[in-house]
């Protein structure tokens, strides 16, 4: 297999697929019910990239070195016939982890038959247990007792440790992060808490809604002390930390005040075949015109390279001279978290 770099020298490893624009939530930060009415047009059937499409696509980015695939949407359990789509994921040669990312509210229903079919992790959005406010963030779809049911059953099916992905709001759920971190602290599971980003176009970010991960450690560790521990692995997103006392793991995500676009080799692919080289890249490319109009794998595998040894993106490091400038950057629902 030949390695793939970009201009910063940074190879392709991951590739985050959004299956599926839809979600049954809506977070104000990613998927504001205003907008997101009643008849907001999502991508039909025929828009979106079929299981064959994805399948191709997805060997042929293995092809130039991916071997990390994490399934996101909007949410992906949404995706009709998903579980054949994470079993044919699962079985191409060379993918070493497969991970979705999801709001849990189908897991009851499918979580046994995503560990059956292949699936190695689940990666959960939780960001209060304090009902009003956990129901606040996912614009009124939920409830934390849904979601803790979600949970359930993925421990049941033997997926071990799940990640809790909890998105931080300042003044609106960070007084209650001590209280998601106590609630997970004995258990095999992974608190992440996230800086609140200025993805997308949507969500009205301004810098005075984060709250820090230096704030946040300030916060946790007042009640629980902390220590930091190192990388899984090179570029991890998360800074890990565990309990002084043994008790078990959380991490910060900290793309606005410690940005780690230097280790980057996460590529995104939209429902549509749109192919990204950054969260926060202004256009993607059509991937699923040169698919339908009968390219060959050659051709394809051609602009996949093309366009990622030309990328130079690191949005999050440059943020802080772009925020006063107007940018039209795609929606995180349609690009894989
Ligand atoms: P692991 O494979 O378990 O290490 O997953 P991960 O740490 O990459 O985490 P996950 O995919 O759950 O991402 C968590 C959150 O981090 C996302 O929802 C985003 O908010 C943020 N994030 C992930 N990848 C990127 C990225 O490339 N750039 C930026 N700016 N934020 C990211
Ligand atoms: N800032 C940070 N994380 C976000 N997510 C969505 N929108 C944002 C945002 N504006 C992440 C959350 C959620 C996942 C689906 O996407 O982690 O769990
Ligand atoms: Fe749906 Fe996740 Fe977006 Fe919330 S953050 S609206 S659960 S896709
Ligand atoms: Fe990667 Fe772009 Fe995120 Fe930086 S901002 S870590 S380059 S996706």
């Amino acid at each position: 297999m030949k390695q793939l770099n970009d201009k910063f020298g940074r190879p392709i490893r991951d590739l985050r697929i959004s299956v599926m624009d839809k979600c049954n939530f809506r977070c104000p930060y990613c998927m504001p019910a205003e907008i997101f009415g009643e008849d907001y047009m999502f991508l039909n059937n025929k828009e979106m990239l079929s299981d064959d499409e994805l399948v191709r696509l997805t060997e042929l980015f293995v092809q130039v070195g991916v071997t990390k695939l994490r399934l996101t949407g909007g949410e992906p359990l949404l995706r009709p016939n998903i579980i054949d789509l994470v079993r044919r994921l699962a079985a191409i040669p060379h993918i070493e982890d497969l991970a979705m990312t999801t709001n849990a509210s189908h897991l009851p229903k499918h979580a046994a038959a995503l560990r059956e079919a292949g699936l190695h992790r689940l990666t959960i959005s939780l960001d209060s247990l304090d009902e009003q406010v956990f129901q606040s963030m996912n614009g009124y779809k939920s409830t934390v007792a849904e979601v803790l049911k979600g949970i359930k059953s993925a421990e049941n099916a033997g997926f071990s440790p799940l990640k809790i992905n909890c998105v931080v709001k300042k003044n609106v759920n960070d007084h209650t992060i001590a209280a998601l971190a106590r609630h997970f602290r004995d258990t095999p599971h992974i608190v992440r808490f996230i800086e609140y980003m200025d993805v997308g176009n949507l969500n009205g970010w301004v810098m005075d809604d984060v709250v820090s991960a230096d704030q946040m450690q300030d916060i946790l560790s007042a009640e629980i002390p902390l220590e930091p521990i190192a990388p899984n692995y090179a570029g991890e997103v998360a800074r890990r930390f565990r309990y002084r006392d043994g008790s078990g793991e959380i991490g910060f995500i900290t793309s606005v005040t410690k940005p780690f676009c230097g280790n980057c080799t996460r590529a995104r692919l939209s429902a549509a075949g749109e192919y990204y080289t950054c969260l926060f890249g202004l256009r993607g490319t059509d991937l699923r015109a040169p698919l339908r109009d009968g390219a060959s794998d050659e051709e394809i595998l051609d602009i996949i390279s093309g366009v990622w040894s030309r990328r130079s993106d690191r949005y999050s490091e440059l943020r802080t001279s772009f925020t006063k400038i107007p940018r039209k950057g795609a929606e995180m629902y349609r690009l894989g978290g």
